[in-house]
């Protein structure tokens, strides 16, 4: 896609002197004191304000933290504990500003963290008013919010339309060129893992991606919906019968294009959900009327896996058990270790897809770990995110 890259702005020189406004994705989870419990977006949205503050710009960051009440400020919606661990990262004060759409005091050489951008009245409706409020205090917008970049709101969308100059930062570059490279030129074969509770949630994803990818690999409740449309057995595992047309459509349509979703051979059940459940393995076709099923089997994950090491590409999103338990974890780990060990081009992105990399410490095995959530699953649904349409006709002129 082709937008502005703030990268070349900075090795360009445009950048000395002038005010940059980033907006970052800073919405990182916190414990019931405030304290962040997991930072990864803000260690994700570093690289960029060290390069603004390196090319000697006066820098403004902001980001949404929550969802919280426009003009209702509360002091849990507070950036405090981000702008503390910031200027940990940064080795600098990064002073948080609250009150800032009216005007900003920030130097050359300077960072300051504008206060929850969520709070500001018209910001989720992208208002124009706002919107132009917030493109009038910078030279430069910096849109490095991979994370929200399926939002269009005023900070996001709307300050992109009016500033002089709108560009994508590192981490939004990184994360549209890691999924290009995984989805649109592919080194193939290219495998997809997209597993969760419910079809409904991802039929979308699932029927963009039965149009591109060589396998589909189905896990969790969506699994048993694809068990149930191949005719076998589920129990009273958690599926939905509604949606086995839709299923069997999917496994048409890979099969009409020569690909394959490798419905589960066998699996592990249990008879009631809990982690000290006695685990059985038994062969898909013999599920009895009360088993629930909790992973694949060890056959199924060793022909995954299997697939997984000849694969050129793979795109994982989603465990494919009950990994939270140790007894039906096994499926999880098995595919989780095959896609470290693959030579293949990974990509993942996920809430528990991400829990999952971090229970097996493969962190560094991952070609690219996405920073977004929605937003990943909204670019594996094929859709355009409103952040890149709005930076590539900013750069169209
Ligand atoms: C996320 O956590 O996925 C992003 O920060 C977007 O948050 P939102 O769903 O509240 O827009």
């Amino acid at each position: 896609m082709n937008v502005l890259r703030f990268s070349d702005l900075c090795a360009s020189g445009q950048v000395a002197g002038r005010r940059v406004f980033i907006r970052a994705d800073l919405n990182v989870p916190q414990d019931d004191q405030g304290r962040i419990t997991e930072d990864t977006r803000v260690r994700a949205s570093v690289p960029c304000i060290r390069m603004a503050l390196d090319a000697g710009a006066a820098v403004m960051v902001t980001s949404h933290l929550g969802r919280p009440t426009e003009g209702q400020f509360k002091p849990e919606d507070s950036l405090a504990p981000v702008a503390e661990r910031l200027s940990q990262l940064l080795g600098r004060p990064v002073p948080l500003k609250a009150g800032w759409v009216d005007g900003v005091d920030v130097k050359p050489g300077d960072v300051v963290l504008l206060e929850n951008c969520r709070v500001n009245k018209g910001e989720k409706k992208n208002d124009p008013a706002l919107a132009q409020k917030m493109a009038a205090l910078c030279d430069v917008f910096v849109h490095d919010a991979f994370g929200t970049a399926h939002r269009a709101e005023a900070s996001t969308y709307g300050i992109a339309q009016y500033a002089k100059v709108a560009c994508a930062g590192p981490l939004l570059a990184a994360e549209i060129d890691a999924i290009t490279r995984a989805l649109a030129q592919p080194r193939r074969p290219l495998a997809a893992i997209v597993a969760g509770s419910k079809v409904s949630t991802k039929l979308t994803i699932l029927k963009s991606l039965s149009k591109n990818v060589d396998q589909l690999i189905v896990g969790g409740g969506i699994a048993n919906t694809f068990m149930l449309a191949a005719g076998l057995p589920i129990g009273k595992s958690l599926a939905e019968p509604d949606l086995v047309g839709e299923a069997r459509a999917v496994l048409e349509a890979m099969k009409a294009r020569g690909a394959e979703v490798p419905v589960p051979t066998d699996v592990v059940t249990a008879k009631t959900f809990a982690a000290d459940a006695p685990a059985t393995v038994k062969n898909a076709a013999d599920v009895e009327a009360d088993d629930l099923i909790l992973d694949i089997g060890p056959q199924t994950a060793q022909r995954l896996a299997a697939q997984l090491k000849a694969a050129g590409t793979i795109v994982w999103n989603g465990p494919v058990g009950v990994f939270e338990f140790d007894a039906f974890a096994k499926g999880t780990e098995t595919v989780a270790r095959a896609i470290a060990e693959s030579s293949a081009f990974s990509i993942a992105g996920g809430g528990d897809t991400l829990a999952a990399i971090a229970k097996y410490g493969i962190e560094k095995d991952i070609g690219y770990i996405s920073t977004g959530g929605g937003a990943f699953l909204e670019v594996l649904e094929g859709k355009t995110l409103p952040a890149f349409e709005i930076l590539a006709k900013r750069a169209a002129g």
